[in-house]
């Protein structure tokens, strides 16, 4: 498994559906090879950047195939610490992960049938999506524990594609590199507490692809944290201190949806996060989310919102009742947005997207 099966997320979680990625483990390589691309389950590495390419004009599908195999074999040395780039001599990988993934736009563009369960995002109420952040043909999401290789992979990368595949879009996510337990975000809660531990159940298709969907959500926060802290806690849902589900104790209590006050209003409010984007009302479906923290150069702050999932269905679902009810909808808003199919992992002598291309 490319994901590296003893770092499996919240194996030791306690509850039905366990605590979140924290445990960032401690091995330097991440394994390349296996079914599954690593960076899904790997426990979340404290950085990301996440690069939305475009085929170039009329690059042939043999252009491609040829800069995904030069990829692949720079991924594979890059990640685990044989690569001979001038740029990253000295470094340790840092669980370097590279994923990558096409968009539903790829496969029409080489007149290929989509792959299986590959939808369309369609326009969500609420969005302001900028051009120049949103779609992509291909997408790498890079991850690791020290910023410096995901500057020096990613450079690789466009090198090896440079005339094939151009860069669009880029995002670099944060992640607390000191905190123990679940990080916070910008808005001060805990972030990645209620995600799935079956992983085979709601991440993995059979064959070990799935789907990341990425956006960029940029959070108001002076207008959140203006807010009196009752306040804040009823439009998350939970607790902002202990990160406990409001009405419950502790972080891994149950969302209990049903609960009621005394004067008969629900506990967890009708436009809490966390009911509008609860599994129940998806036939209890989950997505795994991964998300980051991203600041940009423009004063911009926000969430780099990257989950996996089996069936991307599920995003537009959960997506549409946020748009729709979230009280969290009134201090943020979405500007980019792109989905990958993630195919399976790559076995030595294979290359990446061999099960597209090959
Ligand atoms: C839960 C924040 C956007 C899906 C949570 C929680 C927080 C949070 C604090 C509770 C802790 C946890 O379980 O992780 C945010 C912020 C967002 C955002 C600040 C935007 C800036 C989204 C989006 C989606 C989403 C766009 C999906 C469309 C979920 C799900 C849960 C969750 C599925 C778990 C609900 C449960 O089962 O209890 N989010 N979120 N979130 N969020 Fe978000």
């Amino acid at each position: 498994m490319g994901g590296a099966a003893g770092l499996a997320i919240g194996a030791t979680a306690s509850c039905r559906r366990g605590k979140g990625p924290h445990d960032t483990g401690s091995a330097p390589t991440i394994p390349f090879h296996g079914g599954r691309q690593a960076g899904v389950d790997t426990p979340p590495q404290t950085h990301a950047l996440v690069v939305g390419y475009a085929l170039a004009p009329g690059v042939v599908r043999d252009q491609l195939v040829r800069a995904l195999g030069d990829w692949t074999t720079a991924a594979s040395a890059m990640t685990s610490g044989r690569s001979s780039e001038p740029a990253l001599a000295g470094t340790s990988p840092a669980r370097l992960t590279i994923t990558v993934g096409f968009s539903g736009g790829l496969f029409k563009a080489l007149g290929l049938a989509p792959a299986p369960g590959m939808v369309d995002l369609p326009a969500f109420p609420g969005d302001r999506l900028d051009p120049n952040r949103t779609g992509a043909d291909v997408g790498v999401q890079l991850c690791a524990d020290d910023p410096m290789q995901l500057a020096g992979a990613a450079a690789v990368l466009n090198r090896l594609a440079d005339g094939v595949l151009l860069p669009r879009w880029q995002r670099l996510g944060l992640r607390p590199t000191r905190q123990v337990g679940t990080p916070r975000n910008l808005f001060g809660f805990k972030d990645g507490t209620a995600n799935p531990t079956d992983l085979d159940r709601h991440v993995w298709r059979p064959d070990g692809s799935t789907f990341l969907v990425v956006r960029q959500i940029r959070m108001d926060v002076p207008k959140f944290t203006a807010l009196p802290l009752p306040d804040q806690e009823a439009v998350i849902g939970r607790s902002r201190e202990s990160g406990a589900p409001l009405g419950a104790r502790v972080e891994t209590d149950e969302v209990d949806l049903f609960a009621r006050t005394d004067d008969g209003a629900y506990v967890i409010p009708a436009t809490a996060h966390v009911r509008a984007a609860h599994p129940r009302f998806d036939g209890g479906a989950e997505m795994l989310r991964r998300g980051y923290t991203y600041v940009d150069g423009a004063g911009e702050v926000g969430l780099l919102f990257l989950a996996f999932m089996r069936d991307p269905e599920l995003f537009v679902r959960v997506q549409r009742r946020l748009s729709a009810v979230d009280g969290l909808r009134h201090f943020t808003e979405t500007r980019g947005s792109a989905l990958f199919w993630i195919p399976p992992g790559v076995a030595e002598g294979d290359w990446i997207g061999s099960a597209l291309l090959g």
